[in-house]
């Protein structure tokens, strides 16, 4: 585990040197943090296990190693799963402790995700259905939170930022279908934006 701690350092380490400016830990859908995290797959019996401040020691010292080299000036990120969608599994409740820790240890933004600890969970999706697990943090910390799922739509997306339901939003499959969404929101949403050179002919006109 020191081994796998010093190797999530020196990646942080060579994003630094590639002059990246956010780092973002992948602390979510079933991957080694968050099969820490979560009840579900973590039945360790050592200081690793069992409780609350057992199951995010793996994390804290993950944090605490990139820390050692991903300078305060830049910002981290830590993406979570903020429900495992299972009853006995991580919880928004455990989700939002875990915030209000990592806003001591460094950690500047949680980008809320959720899900990924087994397969096959169905749960009920909609657009911004994650949107309540950024919420949840806001009202208990002043940790910063991205929220993401199914927010396609530029007015949603203003809605999430503007009555702070989040700080930032992020995008996946909606840049697959639309690699030019943030032109075509900024122009739907009436601000204007700098083009590119090479689509300046394809820009509205004003
Ligand atoms: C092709 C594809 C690859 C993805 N890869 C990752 C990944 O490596 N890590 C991750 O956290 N999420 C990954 N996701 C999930 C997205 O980051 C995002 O959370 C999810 O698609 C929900 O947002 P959306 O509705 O805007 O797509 C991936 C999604 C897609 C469609």
């Amino acid at each position: 585990m020191k081994e796998t701690v010093a190797l999530y350092r020196a990646a942080a380490s060579r994003a630094l040197d590639a002059n990246f400016d956010v780092v973002e830990i992948h602390g979510a859908h079933g991957y080694l943090i968050h099969s820490f995290l979560s009840p579900i797959t973590n039945q360790r019996t050592d200081a690793y296990g069992g409780s609350f401040e057992n199951r995010i020691r793996f994390l804290l010292e993950v944090v605490e190693a990139i820390r050692e080299v991903w300078p305060s000036s830049h910002p981290l990120f830590l993406r979570t799963s903020s429900h495992d969608w299972i009853d006995g599994g991580w919880s928004t409740q455990e989700n939002s402790e875990l915030a209000k820790i990592l806003l001591e240890k460094g950690v500047d933004l949680i980008d809320c995700s959720s899900g990924g600890i087994k397969a096959d969970i169905s749960y009920p999706v909609s657009p911004g259905y994650q949107v309540r697990f950024s919420e949840d943090i806001k009202r208990s910390s002043k940790m910063l939170t991205c929220a993401v799922g199914m927010i396609t739509d530029p007015e949603l997306a203003e809605d999430i930022v503007k009555n702070n339901r989040a700080d930032a939003v992020m995008l996946g499959r909606e840049f697959l279908r639309d690699p030019n969404w943030v032109l075509h929101a900024a122009a739907k949403l009436g601000h204007s934006l700098t083009w590119p050179n090479q689509y300046k002919q394809a820009a509205p006109k004003k």
